[in-house]
Order: C-alpha cells, then structure tokens, then sequence
C-alpha cells in the first residue's frame, strides 16, 4: 500500500521516532516532514534519514494557510499524522499564547486545507487525518480509576485545554463534513531525542553535570509511562486499522510515581557513571520545589481498546525502555550539548528561580 505522508512536527521528539519508523519500516511511504523548528525542533534528529529519497523537510509553520494548502496540492497528501505542537505544560502556565496559536489555529488550519483538498469519497479513497494528541485532556484521576475513550474531557491546564480544543475541532470535521479523522490520547513518552525540559531527560542531564533535581511538590504524582517506539507503532497500527471517527487511547500500565522515577535515574547514572566527584551518591542532588500551579495529580490509562480492536500492546517493559534511553543519553551527550544553546539556558534559570527550597515535602 502506497502512501504520501504529511508529517508535521517531525523534527520534535515523538515526530522524529516516528518519521525514523516509516522511513525504516515502509518502503511503499513517502514522508513529508512540515516543521517550524521551534526551540523544541532540531534536524538533527533526523540526520541519518534526510537524505531518503521518500523523505522531504519542508521548514514552515502549520498556521499558514496558503503554504498548507501549496503542499496538500503539490505533493499530493493523503495521509496526514499531526504532531506539531507546543507540548511543555509549564511553558503554557508561564506563557500560553503559542499554544493557543499553534495547537488550536494550527490543527484548524490543517482541517481546513485536507477538507478543500480532497475528495468526496476521501475515506473510501484510502485518506487519513490522525491527529496526535494527550490522555491530560481527561483530567487528573484520584488514587485509583483510569482514562477510557468515554471519560469526559476536563482539561487542567492551558497545554491540556488548547490539545482538547483541537481534539473537538478535529471530530467536528469529521461530523460535519466526512473528514476521515482519527485520534490518539496518548500518557507520557520516554526515549531518544526527548528535549531537555520534561522530566526524564531534565534529571539525566542535571544528574550528569552534578546540578539539583527539581522534583515538584511532594513527588508523589504520578504519570503512565510508554516508551516513545511503542507510541509510534501504535500509531501507524490506528492510521492503518483504526476505525475512522474513532478515538484510542494509547498507554504502557507503567503507572510510577514522580520521585520513583527520579530516585532510578540517579541510581542508574551512579552505577553507569560513578558516584558524584564529591563521593556523594546523586540522590543527594534531590530537592524538592514549589509546585506546578494547577498541577494533575495522577494520570492513568486504560489501553484496551487498541489491544482488542488492534491488537497493539507495547512491546518493551519500563525496565527496558528505561535502559535504553539512559544509554542514548550517555552516548549522545553532543545532541544534548547542541540543543542546551543559550536561549533554552535562560528559560530554564527563569521557570526554577524562586522554586528551588520552596517545596512541599
Ligand atoms: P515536541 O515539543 O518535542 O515537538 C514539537 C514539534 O512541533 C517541534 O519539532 C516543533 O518545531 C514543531 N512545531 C511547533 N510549533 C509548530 C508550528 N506552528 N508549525 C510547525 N511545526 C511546529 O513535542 P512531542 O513531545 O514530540 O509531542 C508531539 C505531539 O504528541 C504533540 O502534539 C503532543 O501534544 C503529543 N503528545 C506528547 C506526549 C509526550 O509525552 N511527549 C504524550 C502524548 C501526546
Ligand atoms: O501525559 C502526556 C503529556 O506528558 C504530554 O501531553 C505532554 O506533552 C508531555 O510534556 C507530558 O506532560 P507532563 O507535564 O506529564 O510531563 P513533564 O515531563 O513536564 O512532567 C512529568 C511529571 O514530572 C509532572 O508531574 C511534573 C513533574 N516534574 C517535571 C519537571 C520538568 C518535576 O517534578 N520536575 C521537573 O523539573
């Protein structure tokens, strides 16, 4: 089965796994890779790849109309995997006027210039517009329950509310005018390429360069881990079997809490590394902060629908999937090094100043 790809946001984190996973996995797909580069974009990412004759960058800003629709008409889409984003939920507390923009206008746009684009009998056709988006547009759980494709959505933050808006945007197309859609809610990603801000990759390079680790609050909430190659394959099993209209959510059952996984990392880097030059093991590095404002206490997901309907589970255990990604840091540290540049150096002295010894512990 032939396929022309529209991919945006393909130099980001999960944008670039999954861009290496076709480009690796189907010979029959052409990728075209629409991307801003923001400070989260980075080519990069997808050096070893670019140079793929089923593979085209195209560097621009998914709300631009007339750019959007040049390349629907030019390249001939008919698939579109929807990533970009603005995806950090404490940079959308501090400043949510990009995710506004982007996440809902962009996603408008995209819906916009595949429904002029194509045909009629588009689902018959073969056409897919997969929109990528989070399992935060349900809310915060209590201690126990999990997130289904029927629990309301409740979003939380300005992140979580701008991906839920584009979310009804995206099955609003698909009411009113038969655009064949489908949706993903995913839990959190862990892997290769993650940019330095979210957790995982925030401890492993602060752990490295012997600085603080920040842990929010009390440590306690918890998230549902996945390992970010899982995610993709998950993906491309909805984009080839999904049922159009549907909605699946997308998680690993690998429920930690926040300190659990910070207290791991540091034992791993002391047995990967050694200890710190002070002697001191790197749990000595833990100090908890004021916490995110608003900030969702669990986050928990029910996958049955895609196993049953799909048969997708994930295939690497958190043990796994936390080991390799230790590893791709440890050998990466010159990707680390160039997306540390000065600009993200700024925003990270600003979000901690005032947090750190204000905790809630
Ligand atoms: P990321 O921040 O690493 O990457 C976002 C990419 O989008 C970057 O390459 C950036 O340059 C690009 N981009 C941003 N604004 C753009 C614009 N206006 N036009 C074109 N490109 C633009 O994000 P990620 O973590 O890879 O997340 C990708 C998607 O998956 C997002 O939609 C996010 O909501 C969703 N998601 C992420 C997770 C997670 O744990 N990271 C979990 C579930 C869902
Ligand atoms: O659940 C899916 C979502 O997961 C995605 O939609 C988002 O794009 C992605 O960023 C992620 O959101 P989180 O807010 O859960 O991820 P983050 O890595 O920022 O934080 C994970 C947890 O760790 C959260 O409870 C806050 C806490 N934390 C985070 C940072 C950066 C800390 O305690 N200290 C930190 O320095």
């Amino acid at each position: 089965m032939e396929k022309t790809l529209l991919v945006t946001g393909g130099c980001g984190f999960i944008g670039a796994n999954f861009v290496r996973l076709l480009l690796a996995d189907r010979p029959g797909w052409r990728v075209i890779n629409l991307d801003k580069l923001t400070y989260a974009g980075n080519l990069d990412n997808l050096r070893e790849v670019a140079d793929s004759p089923r593979y085209t960058f195209v560097r621009g800003d998914i709300c631009d109309p007339s750019l959007v629709a040049e390349l629907f008409a030019r390249e001939r889409i008919d698939t579109v995997v929807h990533f970009a984003a603005e995806s950090h939920v404490d940079r959308s507390i501090d400043d949510p006027d990009a995710f506004i923009r982007t996440n809902i206008h962009g996603t408008f746009t995209l819906l916009e210039a595949a429904r002029r684009s194509w045909p009629a009998d588009a689902a018959a056709a073969g056409h897919r517009f997969l929109h990528v988006s989070t399992d935060e547009v349900f809310g915060s759980l209590g201690p126990t329950g999990l997130f289904s494709e029927t629990t309301p959505y409740d979003p939380r933050s300005p992140y979580s509310a701008s991906k839920a808006s584009s979310d009804h945007l995206v099955r609003a197309y698909c009411h009113t005018y038969g655009l064949p859609v489908l949706i993903t809610n995913c839990s959190n990603n862990y892997g290769p390429y993650q940019f330095p801000e979210k957790l995982i990759p925030l401890m492993l390079n602060n752990g490295l360069h012997g600085r603080p680790l920040p842990v929010y609050g009390d440590g306690g909430n918890v998230r549902d881990w996945l390992y970010v190659e899982d995610h993709c394959e998950a993906i491309v099993r909805v984009l080839t079997d999904g049922r159009v209209g549907e909605s699946y959510n997308i998680g690993g059952h690998n429920e930690k809490r926040n300190l659990e996984i910070v207290e791991l990392l540091c034992d791993m880097l002391d047995r990967k590394v050694g200890p710190l030059a002070s002697g001191q093991p790197r749990r000595s590095l833990i100090t908890f902060v004021r916490d995110r404002l608003g900030h969702d206490r669990r986050y928990a997901i029910d996958a049955g629908k895609i196993e049953r309907e799909l048969g997708w589970t994930p295939r690497w255990t958190f043990e796994q999937g936390i080991e390799r990604t230790v590893d791709w840091y440890l050998a990466n540290g010159t990707w680390l090094a160039g997306v540390l540049d000065g600009s993200y150096q700024k925003y990270y002295e600003k979000m901690y100043a005032g947090r750190t010894g204000e905790g809630g512990k």
